[in-house]
């Protein structure tokens, strides 16, 4: 397995930019009052959850966060306050700093107010623009250091055709193609990120090598005879429906033979198995879903895929690739 670093600066900029959700962690369990109920010493997620009357499956989440932003600490099943949490956010502290937190949350409305205040013609809002931003910035991250930590870890010398699975802008795909000029590949997703590749396959030079196929995961199969299936950021731990997923991939993959089996290249936010952290991870969890490293490895090999493993990580800007193969 080979870990990796992230660009200090765009790491720098990425960690600016999603600030605010450590902030609303802060903010959430402050208002929960975790650390007070924690106060007398540690607690399973049942007896927490029931102390703040909160629903559990929610509070475990902002707990992982917690532990990872070093506010509590977790050994076996149960929390405790890190000595921070204990002397800055236990109610009744003589140096406790929950009302001030609680005052941050309640004015961060006045943010709202400031950004609708500061255009001179007001923007409307524009869904097209929203979803513009998610697959172009799916590319940004790819050139910001995924691509690199891609290129570097998956070999896929010999490959013939790769399918791409949710493949928004396609950049693994180009960066795969542009390397290995045996290749070709296939973006598959839904028609109005389709739209969007076709610009970013066109811009790359890469339209006789990338192909793309509308297409919806949820009703379509994945074709036939590929040898490489990406899923890469498509499977967000249990909400995700990760087997039907791995089941088509599955499915749409050359068996083994002389040559080997197909190969199955998995990028995601993966959570330690201990859960608690890293950060990166732990945040996106909360926001969509995230499988531990032993989660999602066991996942994939119920899918029928072998030799499933962690290639390399890169716990800066939060991503993991895995390999499996299908026998
Ligand atoms: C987080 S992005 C990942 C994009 C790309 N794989 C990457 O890593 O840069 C998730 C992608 O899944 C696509 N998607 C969402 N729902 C889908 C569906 N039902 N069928 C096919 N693609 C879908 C989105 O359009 C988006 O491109």
């Amino acid at each position: 397995m080979k870990t990796y670093h992230g660009d200090s600066e765009i790491t720098r900029l990425h960690d600016l930019g999603w600030a605010y959700r450590e902030a609303m962690v802060l903010g959430l369990t402050n208002k929960m009052g975790i650390f007070t109920a924690l106060a007398g010493g540690e607690m399973t997620l049942e007896q927490l959850s029931q102390s703040c009357g909160t629903k559990t499956e929610a509070t475990e989440k902002l707990l992982i966060a917690c532990v990872a932003m070093e506010l509590l600490k977790k050994s076996e099943d149960k929390y405790r306050n890190s000595e921070i949490g204990q002397k800055y956010l236990v109610r009744g502290g003589e140096l406790f700093q929950g009302d001030i937190i609680a005052h941050s949350d309640s004015v961060r409305k006045l943010w709202d107010e400031f950004e609708k205040g500061i255009f001179v013609e007001p923007k409307p809002e524009d869904p097209s623009v929203e979803h513009r931003n998610f697959i172009i910035g799916m590319d940004n991250l790819a050139a910001g250091g995924r691509g690199r930590i891609f290129a570097d870890c998956i070999d896929l010398s010999g490959r013939k055709k790769l399918m791409d699975v949710g493949g928004g802008p396609g950049s693994y795909s180009i960066a795969a193609c542009k390397r290995y000029p045996e290749l070709t590949a296939t973006v598959f997703d839904l028609p109005e990120t389709i739209a969007i590749a076709r610009e970013v396959i066109a811009r790359e030079g890469m339209a006789d090598r990338v192909s793309v196929t509308e297409g919806n995961w949820d009703t379509d199969s994945f074709g036939e005879g590929n040898d490489v299936v990406l899923l890469s950021n498509i499977l967000h731990g249990p909400i995700s429906n990760s087997d039907m997923k791995l089941g088509k991939a599955y499915d749409s993959m050359t068996a083994g033979g002389a040559e080997g089996g197909g190969l199955l290249v998995v990028q995601e936010f993966l959570m330690n198995d201990e859960k608690t952290g890293p950060l990166i991870p732990a945040l996106f969890n909360i926001m969509v879903g995230a499988w531990s490293q032993a989660e999602l490895l066991d996942v994939i090999g119920k899918a029928g895929f072998k030799d499933a493993r962690l290639v390399s990580s890169c716990e800066e800007i939060g991503c993991a690739w895995i390999t499996a193969v299908k026998p």
